[in-house]
């Protein structure tokens, strides 16, 4: 068989396969591994992925890469990202430290709002070159596809700005992207004494506007889903408030997803479970009876523990309980100026390794193909699987639990996405 691409040799392939939809339970602490194993890739998809010896037999590649002593695993895929934003929160950072909350700083003007005032500050073209920045370090450590969530313009011009320098960057590097919309991130100043007449405004203005530029945007015609999201917190937006955008989202062909549970229980979980929400994201002090109400649906739990080490809380999500009661579970960055100044799937997945007690396997099956049911996406990326989409690593390591056990380095030695080495 003639293929463009073998990569053959490797001490593991680790496929992470799942043909029949995400996985959940015991199924999370196998890897797919093949020893000694090979890809092969042709017009960007994966071909087959099997023995070294039988593939090498079998295949004539116009390229290949020996990648002896070393493992291939899917492209990570981040489902849950604010990775476009201006500016920085250094200062609120060392405010922290000194011993103020998030909720606090946010609460006195600063947090989102900070950076919202960067963002309506930076030219589109400024946003586009620091966000740029952020999406191509991730790609060194291995994300092949993220979501994206603007949520810092709360205005309509600001958000349409920051829509359109998620497109910019779907044009300009070799990722795929899931776009999602968060008008309703957090109150701007301008309506803070009219939380009603802000909710109108999403309603009656941005969320038209944005249902329009994704219509000529390429998402669309990339089989990518526009999702609409809330911050659901105690302070910020309510449940029926949540209600009230996702609902109008919705009508608009937006498909929910929901910030739920981060400091207090507000029942968000309920709330998405009802709209059917591909996703539920933080779930940190989600109480138990909705807890199992998600491990019993097909909405995708996303986990951000790079947020709990950020903000030095110990209240981690319970993952360990969602995966044993049968969810489906995702990890994310969340990268953020305020929460997660981190763009690396590694390392989330180190410290759910640690703090969470979850296996090697259990994170990258979350880091991978579940992560990519979390965008909409599972069916054509994720995994090592003959007709996914070819999105690879080769890792500098002889197994892949290096992957979490060592900490604070980069072992992505080669990117592939789409079949082509990045
Ligand atoms: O997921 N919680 C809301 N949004 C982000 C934080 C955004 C920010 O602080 O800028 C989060 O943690
Ligand atoms: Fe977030």
């Amino acid at each position: 068989m003639n293929v463009d691409l073998l990569i053959h040799s490797a001490a593991q392939v680790v496929t992470c396969a799942s043909p029949d939809g995400p996985k959940r339970g015991k199924a999370m602490r196998d890897p797919g591994l093949i020893p000694d194993g090979a890809v092969a890739i042709t017009g960007g998809k994966i071909v087959e992925a099997g023995p070294s010896a039988d593939l090498r037999a079998r295949c004539t590649a116009s390229q290949e890469i020996d990648a002896s002593g070393k493992v291939v695993c899917p492209g990570f895929v981040d489902p849950h990202t604010h990775v476009v934003y201006a500016g920085d929160r250094v200062s609120e950072f060392e405010q922290r430290l000194g011993g103020a909350t998030y909720m606090e700083i946010m609460q006195a003007g600063g947090g989102i709002a900070s950076t919202m005032r960067a963002v309506r500050q930076a030219s589109e073209e400024e946003l586009l070159a620091q966000s740029r920045q952020r999406v191509e370090e991730m790609l060194r450590l291995g994300t092949t596809t993220l979501e994206i969530k603007p949520g810092y313009g709360l205005d309509v011009e600001n958000e349409l700005k920051m829509l359109r320098v998620i497109s910019g960057l779907q044009q300009a590097l070799p990722v795929d992207i899931v776009p999602t919309f968060l008008g309703a991130h957090a109150y701007p100043p301008e309506f803070q004494g009219d939380h009603e007449g802000y909710l109108e405004l999403i309603v009656a203005e941005m969320l038209p506007a944005a249902a329009e530029w994704y219509a000529k945007s390429p998402f669309p015609r990339q089989g990518k889903s526009f999702y609409c999201d809330v911050f659901c917190e105690a302070g910020v937006f309510d449940l029926e408030q949540s209600r009230v955008v996702l609902e109008a989202g919705r009508a608009m062909g937006l498909r929910p997803k929901l910030h739920a549970d981060e400091f207090e229980s507000l029942g968000g979980v309920s709330l998405a479970l009802e709209m059917s929400a591909v996703s539920v994201d933080h779930l940190d002090v989600t109480q138990p009876g909705e807890l199992r109400a998600l491990a019993g649906s097909d909405t995708v739990g996303v986990v951000l523990p790079v947020v709990n080490f950020h903000l030095g809380s110990d209240k981690f999500a319970d993952a360990r309980g969602l995966i044993d009661a049968g969810g489906v579970l995702a990890l994310a960055t969340d990268i953020n100026p305020g929460s997660a100044p981190c763009p690396s799937m590694p390392l989330a997945m180190a410290i759910a390794c640690r703090f969470q007690r979850l296996m090697p396997a259990e994170v990258l099956n979350a880091a991978t193909i579940n992560a990519a049911y979390a965008v909409g996406m599972g069916r054509k990326l994720g995994s090592i699987e003959p007709g996914k989409q070819a999105d690879l690593l080769v890792l500098d390591m002889p197994d892949y639990r290096h992957l979490v056990y060592e900490i604070g380095v980069n072992r992505v030695e080669t990117v592939i996405k789409n079949g082509m080495v990045v």
